[in-house]
C-alpha cells in the first residue's frame, strides 16, 4: 500500500523533461501530453536508481504502458521472465506482475535479491489450489505425472513434476511421453489443451478471473460489427471463445501474430494493457477493445516501483526446502522449451 505521508519525485523539470523525451515519443499515441508531467519525474528517477544500484526490472505483458515501455529492462510473458530471472546479471530484480512471476523469479535466482511493489498482486489460478490437494490427487492417481502451470505458489510447484506456461503448455504435456497427466490449475486452459492432444488430461476446476468473463456471444458480436476482424485469445479463456478465435496463444504468442500478420483490425481477448503495450509497436494495425482489467496486475504503479527500490520492498522470500523441490520442476520446463 502507498503511504500518503511520503513524498514522491514531482518536479517535471528542464532536466527530467528532456532526460524523458525519448521515452514520452515511444508512448504518445496512448499517453496523453497533459498526464506526461506526472509520471516523468518519476521514471526520471526510477531509471537513475535502477543503474545506480545494478536492479533489473522484469515487466509482465499486463502492465501499464509508462511501466511497460518506460522503466522495464525485460518484458515479456511469464516464460520469457522465467528465463530472462534465471539468467539475470542484476542483484536486484523487482518484478512488475503478480506474486506467482516473482516467486519464480527468486525460486530460479535464490541469491538475488527479489522485490515485489505490491504483495497484494496475486492471482485467481494461485488461490485456487494448495499443496495439500496435489498430494490427494497424486494418492488418487498414483504415477500419473503432475504438469503445473506457472500460476501457482511455490509450495504447489515443489508438489509437481513439470510446469509449464500458455506458450508451452501442450508441448510440456507431450513430451512427456505418458498417455495420460494431471494437469493444474486452469480448467479452461486444461480443456483447451485436451482438444489439441490425444494425451488424456485430468484437470482442477481454477479459473482466471480475467479471462472467464469473455463470452462467445461478445466475441461474435465483435466479429458481426467489424466483418475483417482477426480474434486472438488467450488460452485461459473458454473453449466457447477459443472456438470462435482465430489465434489462441500466449500474450508473447498474441504479440508476435500482430507483429508478423499485420491484421488490419484485430481484437486480443485478455487483459486491457496488452491491447495498449502492442498498439504502440504496431502503429498500422487498428484495436478493437473488449476490456477486462486484472485487478493483480493493476497494484503495481510507478510509486510503488520506486518505493520498492528506495525501501527496497517487499522482499521475496522462499523457504530453501521448497526452492530447492520447486526449481526442478521449473528447470524441467526450461529445458523443454517453449512451442508457441
Ligand atoms: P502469459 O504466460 O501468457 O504471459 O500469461 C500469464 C497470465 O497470467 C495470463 O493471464
Ligand atoms: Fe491471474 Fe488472470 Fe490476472 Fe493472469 S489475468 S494474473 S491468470 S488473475
Amino acid at each position: 500500500m502507498l503511504n500518503e505521508n511520503l513524498q514522491y519525485p514531482s518536479d517535471f523539470n528542464s532536466e527530467v523533461k528532456d532526460a524523458t523525451a525519448h521515452l514520452y515519443k515511444g508512448v504518445e499515441k496512448i499517453i496523453p501530453e497533459v498526464e506526461w508531467p506526472f509520471h516523468a519525474p518519476l521514471i526520471h528517477e526510477i531509471n537513475k536508481l535502477k543503474k545506480e544500484k545494478n536492479i533489473a526490472i522484469l515487466t509482465h505483458n499486463y502492465q501499464t504502458p509508462e511501466i511497460f515501455h518506460c522503466v522495464s529492462d525485460i518484458v515479456g510473458d511469464s516464460l520469457k521472465l522465467a528465463y530472462e530471472a534465471r539468467d539475470s546479471e542484476a542483484d536486484t530484480i523487482i518484478v512488475c506482475g503478480v506474486h506467482f512471476m516473482a516467486e519464480t523469479a527468486k525460486i530460479l535466482s535464490p541469491n538475488k535479491n527479489v522485490l515485489i511493489p505490491d504483495t497484494r498482486a496475486g492471482c485467481s489460478l494461485s488461490e485456487s489450489i494448495t499443496a495439500e490437494d496435489i498430494r490427494l490427487l497424486k494418492q488418487k492417481y498414483p504415477g500419473v505425472p503432475v504438469v503445473t502451470y506457472v500460476n501457482t505458489s511455490a509450495d504447489v510447484k515443489a508438489e509437481t513434476d513439470v510446469c509449464c506456461t500458455s506458450g508451452n503448455a501442450k508441448h510440456v504435456v507431450e513430451s512427456l511421453g505418458v498417455d495420460k497427466v494431471i494437469f493444474l490449475p486452469d480448467e479452461y486452459l486444461a480443456k483447451n489443451i485436451a482438444a489439441q492432444t490425444d494425451v488424456k488430461i485430468i484437470s482442477w476446476k481454477g479459473r482466471c478471473e480475467v479471462h472467464e468473463r469473455f463470452t462467445a456471444d461478445e466475441i461474435m458480436a465483435y466479429k458481426k460489427q467489424h466483418k475483417d476482424i482477426v480474434v486472438l485469445a488467450h488460452p485461459e479463456c473458454s473453449p466457447e471463445v477459443i472456438a470462435v478465435s482465430d489465434f489462441a496463444g500466449s500474450t508473447a504468442g498474441m504479440s508476435n501474430y500482430v507483429k508478423d500478420n499485420q491484421p488490419g483490425r484485430v481484437i486480443m481477448v485478455t487483459e486491457c494493457s496488452m491491447s495498449d503495450n502492442v498498439a504502440i509497436e504496431n502503429p498500422n494495425v487498428e484495436f478493437i477493445r473488449p476490456c477486462n482489467l486484472c485487478p493483480h496486475m493493476k497494484r503495481i504503479s510507478l510509486k510503488k516501483i520506486y518505493d520498492a527500490i528506495r525501501f527496497n520492498q517487499h522482499q521475496i522470500l522462499v523457504d530453501k526446502a521448497i526452492i530447492d523441490k520447486a526449481r526442478l520442476s521449473i528447470d524441467r520446463m526450461l529445458e523443454i522449451g517453449r512451442s508457441s
